[in-house]
């Protein structure tokens, strides 16, 4: 099938790629003149594993392509699918002008009948009034049809997740718009599922607020762990083997991050308000979140005493390992926190380095090559993200290498028991702390 993505970001890239290696001719349309040359140049500006190889081999089967007009996607495709974002305002509400945006944008030169979808996360009813613009602005009165279509990959994982995916949503009013999309989907053997098109808007909602809420769970199950002195990794294997529940998004650590949890909990509390049904569990949800981390950055003070002129080391930017993403990565705000009270921090990541030294709440932090690099001399390490590299580190050469063995682990990577006798400071989340045996 012609099919087309606009926008050409963490969702639209990968599905556009994943759509043209399962055959369909796919144009990715971009409105970042830099972005659609260095993809048209060869070059990925996002890092996914596995991404770059499918889009190489996708563009010299010249199934896929890259261009920063609207009209080439539209001209050119059956189906076109919206992948732009819908970022939080500060009110907690989602800034849909970018749905917007594009919905004139295609109205204005559709010219046949086209299904235009929407796989951007957005509120309940967005759909309504996307087609209501779209019928606005619609010039040659072209016939179309909406089509909610939510993305549930996970970063670090997109290009499998997207391939195999656990089930194809698809909201519609129409048997010609749900026909097209099936024939779509027909290559990737997915159950699929269709609904009406607000019950599709609602159940991404819904299912990020859940995993929100499993994490949050856990995490504050960790607090209850840290004061009898439990285990929560142990607690958690207890539940997890219930088949009812599942040992996934059952890890304690430093609170959950990334572009999409933080917003979409906002989001989805908003909504629910606004139609006078409040779901207040979700604010418990955010505030088991932010206190998960204030709890981490107390124990870093009460151990280290003072911050400023320390040394500390982070190992760890993105927001979750597998990925070069930092936005509302926990990690950069525990290092503003660090960095606020004085401390020198000396971080690295092995993806997330080029994009956080752009931040400007990164100014002072000292970024260097390698995890070992970040410890030489460090009277502290705090891991805040769980890239496999750090939980296979030499802890014997780590301790050497530090100037006082402490470590907080946001992550649970290490055994407390073998770090003790290792000689360190171990400090984890939901698990006694101990000393040096
Ligand atoms: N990132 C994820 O893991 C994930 C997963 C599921 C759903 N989502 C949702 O998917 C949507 C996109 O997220 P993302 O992470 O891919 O965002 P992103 O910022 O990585 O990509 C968005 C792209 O859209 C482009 N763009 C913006 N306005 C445009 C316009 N008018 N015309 C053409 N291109 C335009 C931007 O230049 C950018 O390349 C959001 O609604 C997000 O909530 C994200």
């Amino acid at each position: 099938m012609d099919l087309s993505i606009v926008g050409s970001g963490y969702v639209g890239l990968v599905t556009g790629a994943c759509f043209a290696d399962v055959g369909h001719n796919v144009v990715c349309v971009d409105n970042d003149p830099r972005k659609v040359e260095s993809l048209q140049a060869g070059k990925v500006p996002i890092y996914e594993p596995g991404l770059e190889e499918v889009i190489h081999r996708n563009v010299s089967a010249r199934r896929l392509r890259f261009t920063g007009s609207i009209k080439d996607g539209v001209d050119n495709s059956q189906i076109i699918f919206i992948a732009v974002p819908t970022p939080q305002q500060a009110s907690g509400e989602v800034d849909l002008s970018y749905i917007e945006k594009v919905a004139r944008e295609i109205a204005g030169v559709l010219t046949s009948y086209r299904v235009i979808v929407d796989k951007s996360t957005v509120p309940v009813k967005t759909g309504e009034k996307v087609a209501e613009s779209i019928k606005r602005y619609n010039r040659h009165g072209a016939e179309f049809d909406v089509v909610s279509n939510p993305e549930f990959l996970r970063e670090g994982c997109a290009v499998s997740d997207l391939m195999h995916p656990d089930r194809i949503v698809i909201g519609a009013q129409n048997a010609k718009a749900i026909d097209l999309m099936k024939k779509v989907y027909e290559p990737f053997m997915a159950p699929i599922l269709v609904t009406d098109i607000n019950s599709a808007e609602l159940i991404k909602h819904a299912a990020n607020s859940f995993l929100a809420l499993k994490i949050s769970y856990i995490n504050a199950l960790s607090a209850i762990c840290e004061a009898s002195g439990a285990d929560v990794e142990k607690v958690a294997d207890g539940i997890g083997m219930d088949r009812r529940i599942g040992r996934s998004f059952l890890y304690a650590g430093i609170g959950y991050g990334g572009s999409c949890f933080p917003k979409d909990i906002a989001a989805f509390i908003k909504i629910s308000e606004q139609l006078g049904t409040p779901f207040n569990l979700l604010k418990e949800v955010q505030r088991i979140n932010a206190t998960q981390r204030e709890r981490f950055l107390k124990v870093i003070r009460e151990t280290l005493w003072v911050l400023r002129e320390k040394k500390i080391a982070v190992w760890g930017l993105t927001f979750k390992p597998d990925t070069d993403d930092i936005r509302s990565s926990v990690a950069l705000d525990l290092i503003a926190d660090m960095i606020k009270e004085g401390a020198h921090v000396s971080a690295y990541d092995p993806k997330g380095m080029e994009k956080a030294r752009e931040l400007k709440e990164m100014d002072g932090v000292h970024f260097v090559s390698s995890a070992m690099e970040a410890i030489e001399g460090a009277e502290a390490l705090v891991i805040a993200t769980e890239w496999s590299e750090f939980a296979n580190i030499d802890l014997a050469h780590l301790k050497q290498k530090m100037t006082t063995p402490i470590i907080f682990d946001g992550r649970n990577l290490f055994d407390p028991k073998t770090m003790a006798q290792l000689g360190f400071r171990y400090h984890s989340i939901g698990r006694a702390s101990v000393t040096p045996q």
